[in-house]
């Protein structure tokens, strides 16, 4: 069976694609990704600078779960247009959405300029939801997220997303979906990690370095809450006869959990710990189980 989905008026070869994490990095690493068999290919987070990061160890993988305090390291934005230049050229069929990130709406405005010019760039994704620095979380604050919008907004020429946290409040998808639909965003990805985890060592002590030891939790620990903020943005999409289209990214390990989000009501659905572990072939894994020709 060949399931291609539609998205963002674009036919993709499959529903899964690759969520933002430090494989999706180089422009060797999106070629690798973009002929793993994904319907589409997303990038690490990139701000308007190279940074970083945080201190490490900041990753760490057991039982298909992970938690990260990254801390937004990447190489700046003209760089990783660059990086999307050269892996378009090597692989022109699967669409590049790129996830921008931002301390301010000016470095958010800034990214969207230098992206919307890039012709090989597909769709942005607007990362709100960084839980991993020691800034503001603007996914938590609708008008935040209104700010971000409207300042972003006068320079998109793009499909434009937004990446939301998890959340068990009806009311603030509610209130996200209508600052969103009223500034004619495309497509919201659910979820970002879940930040506050801290996992600690047998003496208490964190595994992780930075951050205090707290980094945002992810993989098949999250699965349930990420299905959960799924259920309410569908719904609040759907009362409010919006036409935003969801990626569904958190938890999804096997083809059954992929295609409980598309009944769900997601695009596409979205993988990245899978990825950190097993490496790219694990899309073809899942694409396989959900009998979609790679
Ligand atoms: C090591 C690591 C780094 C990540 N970096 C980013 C990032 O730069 N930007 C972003 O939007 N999400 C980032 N994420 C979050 C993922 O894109 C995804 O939303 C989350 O991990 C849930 O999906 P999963 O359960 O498949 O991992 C990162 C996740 C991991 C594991």
């Amino acid at each position: 069976m060949n399931q291609s989905v539609n998205f963002l008026g674009r036919t993709l070869s499959g529903p899964i694609i690759t969520a933002p994490c430090p494989a999706a990095w180089s422009a060797n690493d999106l070629i690798e990704l973009m002929q793993s068999g994904a319907g589409a290919v997303t990038t690490k987070s990139v701000t308007k600078d190279h940074r970083k990061g945080n201190a490490e160890p900041r990753e760490y993988y057991w039982n298909e779960s992970s938690i990260n305090a990254v801390g937004l390291a990447n190489d700046g934005i003209a760089a990783h247009v660059e990086y999307i230049k050269t892996a378009v050229a090597a692989v022109p069929n699967v669409p590049v959405i790129i996830s921008i990130a931002g301390f301010g709406t000016e470095e958010y405005v800034d990214c969207v300029v230098a992206a919307s010019q890039s012709p090989e760039i597909f769709a942005i994704e607007l990362n709100l939801s960084c839980p991993n620095t020691e800034h503001n979380i603007i996914a938590d604050d609708p008008k935040l997220v209104g700010a971000v919008l409207s300042a972003v907004c006068k320079h998109n020429q793009k499909p434009l997303g937004i990446k939301v946290n998890p959340t068990n409040s009806q009311q603030l998808a509610d209130a996200i979906v209508a600052v969103a639909d009223s500034h004619g965003v495309d497509f919201i990805t659910c979820t970002n990690t879940v930040g506050g985890a801290y996992l600690a060592q047998a003496d208490g002590a964190p595994v992780l370095a930075a951050n205090g030891g707290f980094g945002g939790l992810a993989g098949a620990s999250i699965s349930a809450i990420s299905i959960g903020t799924l259920v309410r943005y569908k719904s609040a999409i759907e009362r409010q006869k919006s036409d935003i289209e969801i990626i569904s990214v958190g938890g999804v390990t096997t083809g059954a959990e992929a295609q409980k989000r598309l009944h769900l009501g997601a695009s596409v659905v979205g993988i990245a710990t899978p990825i950190m572990i097993h490496g790219a072939v694990v899309v073809g894994q899942i694409n396989a189980e959900m009998n979609v020709k790679g």
